[in-house]
Order: C-alpha cells, then sequence, then structure tokens
C-alpha cells in the first residue's frame, strides 16, 4: 500500500465536523472566552473577536485543511511535501513545539473540570455564595497534590482514546458530545438572562463601548480566536490530512467556525447575566467560570443534575480538544521519526505529566519562580495564544499567498473541478495581504514600535 492509502481517514461528513468541532470547542469556549471577555471590555472584546474569527480565522482555517489534505501528512511533512524545501518543515516543529505547551496548562485546567464534576456530585456547591466558592477555587488550585491528580487522571484518558485509534476514538467520542453540550448551555442561559439585574450582563456583554478597544483588546481578541479554533499550530492541518478527497473543505471549515462562535457566544450569555446579578467581578481571570457557574446551580431548579452534567460535559469537551493537541505531536514523531504511535502517546504523555505538573504547582508552592513577571501557567498561556498561534498563523498567510500556487489551493479547495469555489478571490486577498500585514502590525505594536 502507499503512504498516501495506508493513512486512516475520518467516516461520514457529520464524523468529520464533528471531530473538528471537537478540537475547536473546548476550553477555550467555556472558560477563556468569557474571563477575556470580562478582561477586555465586553461587548467591545466580542465584536472584536467576532471580526478576527471572520478575517483570520475561517481563511487559516480553510488554508489549514488545503495544506493537510493535499500533502496527507502530519505539520511538518505536509510543508516539506508542498513546499519541496526543508525550511518549511520548520514550521510543523514550531507546531508540535506549540502543542506542547499549550497541553502544558490545558491539562490543568481540564484537570480542574473532573474536581468540579466530583464536587458538583458532593452537592459542595449548595447554599455557597460567590465569594465562599472563589476561596474554595483559590484553595484547590493552589493546593499542592489534588489538581495534580486529577490532570494526571485527564492525561491518562487523552492516551486512552489516542491509543484507541484517530477514527474509532476521535470521531466516536466527539459525535455524541456536541448536540448535548449546547443543549445544556442553552439551558443555563435561560436561568442567567432571568436572574434580578440580568440585563446589566447582557449590556456588558452584547453592546460594545468603543472607548473601550485598545491595541491589548485586539491582540487578546486575536489571541482567542486562534486559540478557540484551534490554528496556528498544525492541528487542522493534520485533521484535514484524515478528510476524505470528496469532502467539501470550505464547507467544513465554515461549519466548525459557526459551531465554535455560536458556543463561546452562549458561554458569554450563560456567564456575564449571572455575573452582574450576583455582583462578581467580571475581569477576575481564570476563576471567572468555575466561581459564577456553580452559583448559577445553586439559584435554578435541578441544579445538582445540571451541574454534574455540565461539569462533565466541560471534561469531555476539553477532551476532544487535548486529544487534537496530542494528535499534532503523535503523528508528528510517529511519521517524522518512524516511532511507532504507541511509543509515542506514551512517552508523549510522560513528558506532558511533567510539564503540566510543573504549571499546575506553579500555581500553588511554585508562584514565586516567574519568568517575565508571570507562573508558568500564565507564561505557557500568554506565549501560545499571543505569540505562537498568531506567528504560526501569519508563516501559513505567507505560504499559502506568496509561495504556494493559488491554482494548486483552488484546485484541492474546488476538489479538482467538482466543485465550485465561490468568493476565491476574496479568500486569497485575506491570506496574500490582509492576514499577514495585520498579524505584523499588531505585533509591532505590541513591541513598542509605535508608540
Ligand atoms: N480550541 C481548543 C479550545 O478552544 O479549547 C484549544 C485547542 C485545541 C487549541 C487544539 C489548539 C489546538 F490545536
Amino acid at each position: 500500500m502507499t503512504e498516501h492509502s495506508s493513512r486512516i481517514k475520518f467516516g461520514s461528513k457529520f464524523g468529520i465536523v464533528a471531530a473538528a468541532a471537537g478540537s475547536a470547542v473546548g476550553l477555550g469556549n467555556i472558560w477563556k472566552f468569557p474571563y477575556e471577555a470580562g478582561q477586555n471590555g465586553g461587548g467591545a472584546f466580542l465584536l472584536i473577536y467576532i471580526l478576527c474569527v471572520l478575517l483570520f480565522g475561517l481563511p487559516i482555517m480553510v488554508s489549514e485543511l488545503v495544506i493537510g489534505r493535499r500533502a496527507h501528512a502530519n505539520v511538518s511533512g505536509a510543508f516539506r511535501q508542498l513546499s519541496g524545501t526543508n525550511h518549511w518543515a520548520m514550521v510543523g516543529l514550531l507546531g508540535v513545539i506549540t502543542a506542547f505547551l499549550i497541553l502544558g496548562f490545558y491539562f490543568v485546567v481540564a484537570g480542574w473540570s473532573l474536581e468540579y464534576v466530583y464536587q458538583a456530585v458532593a452537592n459542595a456547591f449548595e447554599r455557597k455564595t460567590p465569594m465562599q466558592l472563589s476561596q474554595a477555587f483559590s484553595d484547590f488550585s493552589t493546593d499542592t497534590f489534588r489538581p495534580l491528580f486529577w490532570t494526571t487522571i485527564f492525561i491518562c484518558c487523552t492516551a486512552f482514546v489516542l491509543l484507541a485509534g484517530v477514527k474509532k476514538g476521535i470521531e466516536r467520542t466527539s459525535k455524541i458530545l456536541m448536540p448535548f453540550l449546547i443543549f445544556i448551555l442553552i439551558l443555563l442561559c435561560v436561568r442567567s438572562v432571568t436572574m434580578p439585574n440580568g440585563n446589566e450582563g447582557l449590556k456588558f456583554f452584547f453592546a460594545p463601548d468603543f472607548s473601550k478597544i485598545t491595541p491589548t483588546v485586539i491582540l487578546s481578541a486575536l489571541g482567542q480566536a486562534f486559540f478557540s479554533l484551534s490554528l496556528g499550530m498544525g492541528c487542522m492541518i493534520t485533521y484535514g490530512s484524515y478528510i476524505r478527497k470528496d469532502n467539501n473543505l470550505t464547507k467544513t471549515a465554515l461549519h466548525v467556525t459557526s459551531v465554535d462562535t455560536l458556543i463561546a457566544i452562549l458561554a458569554g450569555t450563560a456567564i456575564f447575566p449571572a455575573v452582574f446579578s450576583l455582583g462578581i467581578n467580571p475581569a477576575q481571570g481564570p476563576k471567572l467560570v468555575f466561581v459564577t457557574l456553580p452559583s448559577v446551580f445553586s439559584h435554578m431548579p435541578g441544579g445538582y443534575i445540571c451541574a454534574i452534567l455540565f461539569f462533565l460535559l466541560l471534561a469531555i469537551a476539553a477532551l476532544t480538544s487535548t486529544i487534537s493537541l496530542q494528535e499534532v505531536i503523535t503523528a508528528y514523531v510517529s511519521e517524522e521519526f518512524h516511532w511507532q504511535r504507541k511509543k509515542v502517546i506514551v512517552v508523549s504523555s510522560l513528558v506532558l505529566i511533567v510539564l503540566s505538573s510543573l504549571c499546575s504547582l506553579s500555581l500553588g508552592i511554585g508562584s514565586h519562580y516567574t519568568i517575565g513577571g508571570k507562573t508558568l501557567f500564565d507564561f505557557f498561556d500568554f506565549t501560545t495564544s499571543k505569540f505562537l498561534m498568531p506567528l504560526g498563523g501569519f508563516l501559513i498567510s505567507i505560504f499559502i499567498g506568496w509561495f504556494y500556487k493559488a491554482d494548486e489551493v483552488k484546485d484541492e479547495l474546488g476538489n479538482h473541478g467538482k466543485l465550485p469555489v465561490k468568493l476565491f478571490s476574496v479568500y486569497i486577498f485575506l491570506m496574500r495581504f490582509f492576514v499577514p500585514l495585520a498579524i505584523l502590525l499588531i505585533f509591532l505594536n505590541e513591541l513598542g514600535t509605535f508608540s
């Protein structure tokens, strides 16, 4: 068998969307998006975020799927194959490093979601004030052993699904989850919006105050769009390589982007009205969701069951994302260095246990070890979203816009002439000029070039 035909492929059309959406939808939508919005001016952030999704996210997602499916290889192999040079393979290596750094802190937060399933089952949120919930979260997240326990369990779950194989593991898990998660988020929105003073939260989240738009808000929204859509590090390239030749890539990208954005907006709608109703500080950062939602559950009929279901779904949503992140590493090492998949999964999981443990400890006993004033957890979060992923997006736009032939891209998008390719000139314009220039300007500004 040739290399091409022996690679595993995703099955049904819904399976492809579900797996890619499974990667995109995760802690980024439900944990990170609300707190970023809370810290960056609410409506102003939402507006810039949506613009970033449309102008950067969508065209880069299309490009990554094209690169992956065209080359049928891992992220590095794909660049090497399509460019014919080894230099571009370095972009792939950058993606693999980014995957390690993201997983370092992502597994910690995923572990928190498991602790919250446990607490929900134990009915630990009942009759607690937001202040008490906030204290309980701080006590837990800065503890030495408890978060490590859950993080390790989460890493083992991810390894288990990966060992079961791409198609069976990823597709099946993702397919069941998504509709269920949307349903429970809608329930939460209804409860939150009808809380006293909930309007204030809706106003904060949906009515943009233009004076709040600053370069920091723009960089945060850009980074969040990359993070939430799993872009700029080869995840969608790797998934693209498992997509069949007859799939409509543009539609897949549109569906994934829409579902991902919808879920982020639902999460914001579930959180901000309750934040304002309960007098919680919207800008308190990573603990926002873990303080607000337990308060909402303790104020709603059936809250006990909903809390268990919600945190379980959050953990599963995180799982479909960690699977995709670790798949970037697995495909890369197994194809580039000819290791068995099983060996890569076991070794990378061990490395990740160490990395995540350090991240978790950096919030508690290790908090005085900082890099540029940031704990290891914050440093990994900051460098990946606000630097490495936009940098990856920049390099992808240079590759597609300037290096690879536009005709080839069009051929892949049109399934070799079988599908009409609409708005191709808009797409190429964005990839050639807008995306690289805008990212460059945002970076230069961050470096203080214009001040
Ligand atoms: N998009 C995921 C989320 O929003 O939680 C995080 C993520 C997954 C980032 C996969 C990058 C990636 F390759």
